[in-house]
């Protein structure tokens, strides 16, 4: 059968390797997050979106999104502790034939003999296009909104609106996980036919200035629409993580977005700890270096940013481990041992208080010269 949908697809495919990285992310960073959803005494309920949920399955049955996203939490070694906290699913998928294979999928897990499912997780499929889902979530607040994780996964650029993304995830307690398709925003954005899908997407029209081509062209949209991440939702944290290819060409972004710097710490550490595969990898820069989600870490690009922007100063190691979580991509368990160590050694920083040369626990201050 020739596939008609608009992605070129059939109702199922092949997943792409670099699916299986955002699958291993997300599922690394959501284990983290249900553990504090459960272990939050003012949480009595979480939601997690699955705008673009897909069809549950790749073609030679490797589990699609919403299986996964399920099983973070079904299999978490604490979800025991959590009967306090309803924890709510929201899948949506717009394709009839692939929400068919969805739902069936999801009525095959939550009917599992072996694995019944438990009473505080609700599962909701649905069969809307993400706009429309989104205007009928918004109308059907009454109690105020819950903490909510959303994964916006579309094919390309069309229905993820910025002002939809701001109504649905204003919430203190909203996040966001989201792919944004660099190639068919850059094939796109100053072609002049479809402004009116780039304005919904951007929130703005700036896009329209974007330079030709080049380098110049992607730094200029991935900054429009990390900075309408900030400005329109309000997020405080943004981070995108480019998706490299093996060609070394940079294919599409993932942004994740949150205001709390907890939650950001914790999805740069289920980067940081990301399998490596040949056929992607995931990068980010600071100082004007690349810095590769590697499990082989280095540190060095952090240790110049770290020199330079604090340089002439005594600060806390507190304030040194808040400015690695806030602005750069490396996490707070990187700091101590593998960056500030190997400077003390190279004599980049000193002490005026530190007990034992190497170690830094609380209080302690850091010179930069
Ligand atoms: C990239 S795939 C999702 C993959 C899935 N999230 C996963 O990781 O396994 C995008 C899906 O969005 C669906 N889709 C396309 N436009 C949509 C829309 N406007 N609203 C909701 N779903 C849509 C497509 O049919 C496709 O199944």
């Amino acid at each position: 059968m020739t596939p008609r949908r608009g992605d070129n697809l059939d109702t199922v495919w092949d997943r792409p390797a670099h699916t299986k990285a955002k699958h291993d992310i997300l599922v690394k960073y959501l284990q983290a997050w249900f553990a504090i959803m459960g272990g939050s005494s003012w949480v009595s309920k979480a939601g997690v979106l699955d705008g673009f949920a897909g069809p549950g399955v790749y073609s030679e049955g490797e589990p699609g999104s919403p299986v996964l996203v399920l099983n973070a939490l079904l299999d978490h070694a604490h979800f025991g502790r959590w009967d306090g906290t309803e924890f709510i699913f929201l899948f949506n998928e717009q394709d009839p034939e692939r929400y068919a294979s969805l739902d069936a999928v999801i009525a095959d897990l939550a009917n599992d003999p072996s694995r019944p499912l438990p009473k505080n997780i609700k599962i909701h499929p649905a069969n809307r296009n993400f706009s429309e889902l989104g205007e009928e979530l918004l109308n059907g607040v009454t109690n105020g909104l819950i903490p909510l994780f959303a994964f916006v996964d579309p094919f390309g650029y069309k229905d993820c609106s910025m002002d939809l993304i701001r109504r649905l995830l204003q919430y203190d307690k909203g996040e966001l996980f989201i792919y944004f398709d660099f190639n068919s925003v850059n094939r796109f954005a100053t072609a002049g036919n479809v402004d009116d899908r780039f304005e919904e997407l951007f929130g703005c029209d700036d896009f329209k200035n974007a330079p030709a081509s080049g380098e110049e062209r992607r730094i200029f949209l991935h900054d429009l629409y990390e900075s309408q991440l900030r400005k329109v939702c309000s997020f405080a944290h943004v981070r995108s993580f480019a998706m490299v290819n093996e060609k070394g060409r940079i294919g599409n972004y993932l942004f994740f977005c949150t205001r709390d710097l907890q939650a950001f710490d914790r999805m740069k550490a289920a980067m940081w700890s990301l399998d490596r595969s040949g056929e992607y990898r995931f990068e980010d820069r600071l100082a004007d270096q690349e810095v590769l989600f590697d499990p082989e870490l280095d540190t060095r690009p952090l240790q110049d940013e770290l020199a330079l922007h604090f340089a002439g100063r005594t600060v806390s190691i507190d304030e040194v481990v808040n400015y690695v979580i806030a602005d750069t991509p490396y996490y707070s368990g990187q700091v101590r041992r593998s960056t500030l160590k190997p400077m003390q050694a190279d004599g980049r920083i000193s002490s005026p208080n530190q007990v034992r040369r190497g170690t830094y626990p609380a209080g302690t201050l850091i010179t930069f010269p």
